[in-house]
């Protein structure tokens, strides 16, 4: 692979991306009649929303971020991205998804994709990419690496991971998730640290990222 075509497929997001709003009216609110989200993944029949969790207290949806312009569609349903060979830091991120009112969405899809420990997307196939449903209790827990930071297009972007989510009777959320303590936060203007992950090194070298996203109600389709 060229260098010019290994520049071109790294995630810049900014101008070029598409920006998702997290309660996006007017998009194709199909899973009313098909359970399914905007990206197409069937929910499980176990999907729906939980009893409010007494932890927690009501609050505003998590803040949406550019898609950026790599992301891919249809991802293995997988828990793991980590694959033989995938170098970088071991990383789990592991959290709830959670209603404004506090209310634990079984059976929500994320999806997860990031660059690889040099920078790189995988934009042909899956490397570091899947996508699974929140448990009974609204949980998911991903194991990934932690990716590179990296300048393109005029920007510096430090490392972060992209995710795509929606529960059922949820409107869908795409944002960033970032890396407390990173020098290279300062410079990128995506940057917003109310999307810092809770960071928690291991001694074997590996990371347990812990982040909660909440989710607003699906806007009612006219
Ligand atoms: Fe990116």
């Amino acid at each position: 692979m060229s260098l010019n075509r290994r520049r071109l497929i790294k995630c810049v997001g900014g101008a070029a991306g598409v920006v998702t709003a997290t309660a996006a009216g007017g998009a194709a609110w199909l899973f009313a009649k098909t359970r399914e989200t905007d990206h197409g993944y069937a929910y499980p029949e176990s999907a729906g929303l939980l009893a409010p969790t007494p932890a927690c207290k009501d609050s505003a949806a998590t803040r949406a971020q550019t898609q950026g312009p790599y992301y891919t569609p249809n991802t293995p349903k997988r828990a793991n991205l980590r694959e033989s060979g995938t170098a970088g830091q071991a990383l789990l991120i592991a959290g709830r998804i959670l209603t404004t009112d506090c209310r634990p969405v079984a059976g929500a899809v994320i999806d997860v994709w990031s660059c690889d420990a040099d920078g790189i997307y995988d934009n042909k196939g899956f490397t570091l990419r899947g996508h699974q449903f929140t448990d009974a209790q609204g949980r998911f827990r991903v194991e990934t690496i932690k990716p590179a930071p990296y300048t393109d297009f005029g920007i510096s972007r430090t490392p972060h991971i992209h995710v795509k989510l929606q529960g059922p009777g949820t409107a869908q959320l795409t944002t960033q998730l970032y890396f407390p303590g990173e020098a290279g936060n300062a410079d990128d203007s995506i940057y917003d640290e109310r999307l810092l992950m809770k960071m928690t090194a291991l001694e074997d070298g590996g990371l347990i990222a812990e982040f909660d996203f909440v989710l607003a109600a699906a806007t009612a389709r006219a």
